[in-house]
């Protein structure tokens, strides 16, 4: 089936109602990272009910394909009956101790085996927590200040996106470079020399890595004595088993994991060379959480479920399927868009060279796939699942036919997005 004519709008009206109470008693109405506004105003659901599988239902009936997946953390479906089946043992029988549950010493045990870099692991809550602790160790071990980061590493002080509260001192010891441009790290470290303490990454966002280029910083980094990090949060569990670390096959002195880890339960991990992460006791991490076992039983059914089903070939598969279609697609077309990034976290953008326009094309096929049913993130990549099944691509495929016609129907009309509305593209910032 396909459609001629653009899709009359949804009803969010039980989100919106719930979101303009939100206003009044939470701060911002969401947490930053996941505020609607950050999307279509008044095009996307705020407020989800349930999920299953690949698809989410919003408050207020409406039923979508996600390929957002809470950010990445969702590889293996919504509510996965084996990783759910784990945390509720543990909710069974407890699990906030005074002392350590036992499952710790078996999901480290699994990362030991799965991840290159792993000789030892630690473990969090949260990204931001795992990739502090990263700077920190780094800091330890080299006794120096500064610290070299790309891409979104998260919200706490040394690595926060935006200026306001954060001293200067701490800003001025982050300093960064450009992607895949190896001169351009070079640069960094030649100007403070002796004074850096780590390069952290992500080994890619959108863009992928040039042949040589992850190797390049790791060469430059140890060269001039400061480690090598890895920020995998979102590539963990997505392009192999073993991270972009084994994709890309470079070893860092330490990475960081959580997102897929755990299909949607609150973990983190440090993993890297033992030396290093024997480094911790010279400081204090710690949270009243730390050692809550939910989790970490979750942790170990996800791995274990993705290492059993061959999950990860079929993330490739279908997003490889998604790339090509809508590639095909935007040339069947005549539409200005590419995808770009690895298969299991694709992304497309609209290169018209008219930046009304190519807000104008954004806005309307966002809009129009959204009306359709589906969630797909107009400035960060997305990701795929193991519940995404032929079926599914094939009818995101459709939808995405339907919303580049509406494209072309639209632009030959004129339409401009309104400017209130119109779409942030982000790049390597995070979203
Ligand atoms: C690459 C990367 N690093 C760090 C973080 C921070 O993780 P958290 O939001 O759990 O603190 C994120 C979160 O999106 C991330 O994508």
């Amino acid at each position: 089936m396909s459609y001629s004519t653009l899709a009359p709008p949804l009803s969010f009206k039980e989100s919106e109602k719930l979101f303009s109470r939100a206003l009044e008693i939470v701060s911002g109405g969401t947490t930053q990272g996941k505020a609607p506004n950050t999307l279509i105003p008044g095009e996307y659901p705020i407020y989800a009910a349930r999920g299953k599988g690949a698809y989410l239902w919003d408050v207020d009936g409406n039923k979508f394909l996600d390929w957002i997946l809470a950010y990445g953390i969702i590889v293996l479906g919504y509510c996965d009956p084996d990783v759910d089946a784990a945390a509720m043992r543990e909710i069974r029988d407890g699990f906030s101790f005074p002392l350590t549950s036992p499952v710790q010493n078996e999901l480290a045990e699994l990362l030991v085996k799965t991840i290159p870099c792993a000789q030892m692991v630690h473990f969090f809550k949260t990204g931001s927590d795992t990739t502090t602790a990263a700077v920190r160790i780094s800091r330890i071990a080299t006794g120096r200040n500064k610290v070299v980061r790309w891409g979104y590493n998260g919200w706490h002080d040394w690595c926060c996106l935006r200026e306001p509260g954060i001293p200067r001192y701490i800003r001025d010891d982050v300093l960064t470079f450009r992607y895949n441009d190896l001169n351009s790290v070079e640069d960094v470290f030649k100007k403070n020399q002796d004074q850096i303490a780590c390069v952290i990454m992500m080994p890619l966002e959108i863009e992928e890595p040039k042949p040589g280029f992850l190797e390049g910083v790791k060469n430059l980094a140890h060269q001039n004595g400061a480690l090598f990090i890895l920020d995998e949060m979102r590539s963990g569990f997505h392009l192999a088993m073993g991270g972009a670390q084994e994709y890309y096959n470079v070893t860092p002195d330490l990475a960081t994991f959580s997102k897929a880890m755990s299909n949607g339960y609150a973990v983190s991990a440090l993993a890297g060379k033992k030396d290093l992460l024997e480094q911790l006791s010279k400081t204090y991490v710690s949270s009243t959480f730390f050692t809550n076992s939910i989790e970490m039983a979750a942790a170990v059914a996800t791995i274990k479920k993705l290492r059993d089903t061959k999950t990860i070939p079929h993330l490739w598969k279908i997003g490889q399927g998604l790339k090509e279609g809508l590639d095909r697609l935007a040339g069947d077309h005549g539409i200005e868009a590419r995808t770009i990034g690895v298969a299991p976290m694709p992304f497309m953008v609209f290169t018209y060279s008219d930046p009304e326009v190519m807000d104008a094309a954004k806005y309307v096929f966002y809009r129009e796939t959204t009306r359709r049913g589906l969630l797909l993130h107009p400035s960060h990549h997305w990701f795929v699942c193991a519940s995404h099944t032929e079926k599914d691509l094939a009818r995101t495929l459709e939808i995405c036919e339907s919303g580049f016609r509406a494209v072309k129907e639209e632009l030959a009309r004129g339409f401009r997005a309104p400017t209130v509305q119109k779409v942030a593209v982000t790049a390597s910032a995070g979203r």
